[in-house]
């Protein structure tokens, strides 16, 4: 199975593997292996188009994106592994599901939902892989930026803007095009989620306008092994605007895990 180009492998113990948002790429969990890779083994990747991860593929789809992190256990010899995911992530995260729950130890779905796109989500996403191959990433990312970050945390990290800006400008047009595609293209996911037995742990900010407190609850309520964290004064990007309460949350849940 191929695996990742570009990934991290930190730490020892219970692994990790964190699968990162769009079109950001794997920097953005660089709090999180700084924070917890002295407790757990923390693996981090980019996708091909994103950060370091290479070119584009030509088609991409969240089902072959969860055999990518898959492809990437199994390259490092690991059987099971935690695996988190935000936004993005978690939707490669319930892609990953149908296939290859028996590697999962346990679910961290942060700032995601299993709602598949409306229509008309579906109609901006392609129009956008259109615009961006033509154009370039400045529209699509200045557009994103406002809605990543709730106003709290601007005006409690003034920098987070500029960390997050930095992040998405190393994606391609490609890879951009190729991952709305894919995200146009993915199923809703409440079939897999209902009836999850595996510990799973939801994080949401409560200003998240992406993917808002509602979806994470109505994807909180189809699991019966699971814990819901709702972030005061998080938006979208509850890792790095919430660093410290997110590393606990995710320390603490792995913790009570067995190995
Ligand atoms: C993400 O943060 O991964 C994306 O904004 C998710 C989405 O566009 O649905």
């Amino acid at each position: 199975m191929t695996y990742p180009e570009t990934y991290t492998d930190k730490g020892s113990g219970l692994p990790i593997l964190f699968i990162h948002a769009f079109p950001l790429n794997s920097a953005m969990w660089m709090p999180q292996v700084e924070a917890l890779h002295t407790q757990f083994r923390i693996i981090t990747f980019d996708y091909p188009g994103f950060g370091n991860g290479g070119p584009a593929l030509e088609t991409c789809s969240m089902d072959a994106c969860a055999d990518m992190a898959v492809g990437l256990l199994d390259h490092l010899g690991i059987e099971k592994a935690v695996f988190c995911g935000l936004s993005m992530g978690g939707y490669i995260l319930m892609a990953a599901l149908r296939k290859y729950q028996d590697r999962m130890h346990a679910i961290i779905f942060s700032n995601t939902k299993a709602n598949a796109d409306s229509e008309e989500a579906k109609k901006t996403r392609l129009s956008q892989a259109e615009d961006v191959l033509i154009n370039g990433i400045d529209g699509i990312t200045a557009g994103l930026l406002p809605r990543l970050i709730s106003d709290e945390s601007r005006v409690q990290q003034p920098e987070l803007d500029m960390v997050v800006m930095d992040i998405m400008r190393q994606a391609t047009p490609e890879g951009i095009a190729c991952m709305l595609r894919a995200m146009a293209a993915r199923p809703g996911s409440f079939d897999v989620v209902r009836g999850l037995t595996i510990p799973t742990c939801v994080i949401v900010g409560k200003n998240d306008m992406i993917t808002p407190q509602s979806d994470a609850e109505a994807l909180a309520d189809t699991i019966r092994n699971r814990i819901l964290h709702v972030l005061p004064t998080s938006g979208h990007l509850s890792n790095l605007e919430q660093t410290e309460r997110f590393n606990r949350i995710v320390a603490d849940f792995c913790s009570t895990l067995s190995s």
